[in-house]
């Protein structure tokens, strides 16, 4: 959209500071802005504060967290920003999406809050949310500064954000001085905010910070009623953007990039029902699903191919779906393709048979090894025994990957747990992990029959450890091979 403040002013660069310009660019774009102009545009404007909103419907379990880190580093400042907006190229940004941490504990995701946990008595802490206010009206801010409401739309004001959040909440434009001036230890989640950071670099230590980080991802690993709903919700999205995806094949496939088109149709469900996709959408198509992280997506589509898509839609509240299925592009598996997909289909079955609270975090993941080891010693590709293989993990040269991860607000979640309570831990219930046992044969890999070459297959779902074994998330898309074209067949006729 183009920028009316900008406007070609060859005038413009005669001015001087007597002619009061707010914002003027050193090539002269900006149109000069006249006393008149400035006074008329600070009053007229209604009252439009909100009174009497009710919380967010997760601000109860966000106290809840903010009490079991307060409980955790007592005594200690704890300053967890949103992060800021980041510049694509000169006044255009990206799109900004809060820190994990920060919507984790507090339900909010404005750019530039900061929450600080400031220690109050022996034990506890009074959590304080810094957040932008409305914009000012009597000084111009509001229509001639690019973050201005007028530009980027409303703001809550702090008095709402408080009744939304159930925290205090304060001017962040106070924040630095408060910080520098605060004295005792403090720890920050580092990344996200370097104005925030350079406030506080003599009470901090890269050692402690990284304890408070490492805890955050912790603290996430059980999901709470809500954040399970939410994630239902993502899948359900999700479910949906893959049916939309297979409606669309047939028109895929006469594009040059069909990929894209894919990429953009489950986009548009992500961006319709979500706040966007949780990661950049694996549109792999033929021998780019060998690829793992295939996200050019500017491939063709062809019939005879198989698509394997991995694509999730993130929740408003951001939490994210990680569903992956592959697809016969003309609706029907070969032989071969049928043969490869069954036994990764089979090696999910025993992953997921594997997920329960009380089994090891690393039993799915050999449970399924175990399937495709087995498969590729029948298949010849290896020589057995199939313990042989397991132990030297021979079956990675085609498995590629680990078969599963933590899923929650970020895709790869609680990514910097320690080793004991992760990869070394043990499945509760609440815990939300994916299962996504693969094989992939590259084009150019000379030990397997040619036929087998360029075909990838993943299968990935979202698995909830509940009370007595699982609840497989997203159970709304089919897996087995005849249920996948079934499904395939009705869509494409709907
Ligand atoms: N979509 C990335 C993954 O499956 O881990
Ligand atoms: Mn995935
Ligand atoms: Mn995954």
């Amino acid at each position: 959209m183009a920028d009316e403040r900008i406007q070609e002013t060859p005038d413009n660069e005669a001015e001087t500071a007597d002619d009061k310009p707010i914002k003027q660019r050193k090539n002269g774009l900006y149109a000069a802005v006249s006393d008149e102009l400035a006074e008329n545009m600070k009053s007229g404007w209604a009252d439009t504060e909100l009174r009497g909103l009710t919380a967010l419907p997760q601000a109860g379990q966000t106290a809840a967290r903010r009490a079991a880190l307060s409980a955790r580093f007592p005594g200690e400042r704890l300053v967890v920003p949103a992060g800021n907006l980041r510049t694509r190229s000169n006044d255009t940004e990206y799109p900004f999406r809060a820190s994990t941490e920060y919507a984790y504990l507090t339900g909010d995701q404005t750019q530039d809050g900061v929450l600080v946990l400031e220690p109050a008595g022996p034990s506890g802490h009074d959590a304080t949310v810094y957040l932008l206010p409305r914009s000012d009206r009597g000084n111009g801010e509001f229509w001639l500064d690019g973050q201005g409401e007028l530009w980027v739309g409303r703001r809550h004001s702090l008095a709402e954000a408080e009744q939304l959040l159930g925290v205090p909440a304060k001017d962040v434009r106070t924040l630095a001085g408060v910080l520098s001036e605060a004295t005792g230890p403090a720890r920050v989640v580092r990344g996200h905010d370097a104005g925030v950071e350079a406030s506080l670099t003599d009470k901090v230590t890269a050692e402690r910070d990284e304890e408070l980080r490492s805890y955050l991802s912790e603290a996430r690993a059980v999901k709470d009623d809500f954040e399970i709903g939410e994630l239902q919700k993502a899948v359900d999205s999700t479910v949906r953007g893959f049916e939309d995806v297979a409606r669309v094949l047939d028109r895929a496939e006469a594009e040059t990039r069909g990929e894209r088109y894919i990429e953009g149709t489950f986009f548009l469900r992500a961006r319709i029902e979500g706040n966007d996709v949780g990661y950049g959408s694996i549109c792999a198509s033929g021998p780019h699903a060998t690829t793992l992280h295939w996200v050019r997506n500017d491939g063709r589509v062809r019939a005879g191919d198989l698509l394997l898509l991995d694509a999730g839609v993130e929740t408003d509240t951001l939490y994210t779906a990680d569903v992956t299925r592959t697809l016969p592009v003309d609706g029907s598996f070969t032989p071969l393709q049928r043969k490869i997909y069954d036994a990764v289909y089979e090696a999910q079955e025993a992953g997921i048979a594997a997920v329960r609270p009380g089994a090891k975090y690393r039993d799915f993941h050999d449970a399924a090894q175990r399937v495709l080891a087995e498969r590729l010693v029948e298949w010849g590709l290896l020589e057995g025994p199939v313990e042989k293989v397991l132990e030297l993990g021979l079956q990675r040269r085609w498995t590629l990957h680990g078969t599963g991860h933590m899923l929650g607000l970020d895709v790869h979640d609680c990514a910097v747990a320690r080793r004991e309570v992760y990869a070394d831990g043990t499945l509760e219930p609440g815990m939300c992990l994916t299962v996504e046992p693969g094989l992939y044969f590259q084009a150019d890999d000379l030990t397997v029959p040619e036929e087998y070459r360029g075909i990838g297959v993943r299968i990935e779902d979202d698995i909830l450890v509940t009370a007595d074994g699982n609840r497989n998330l997203s159970a709304g898309l089919p897996r087995a091979s005849a249920e996948v074209e079934t499904w395939l067949a009705g869509l494409r006729t709907a």
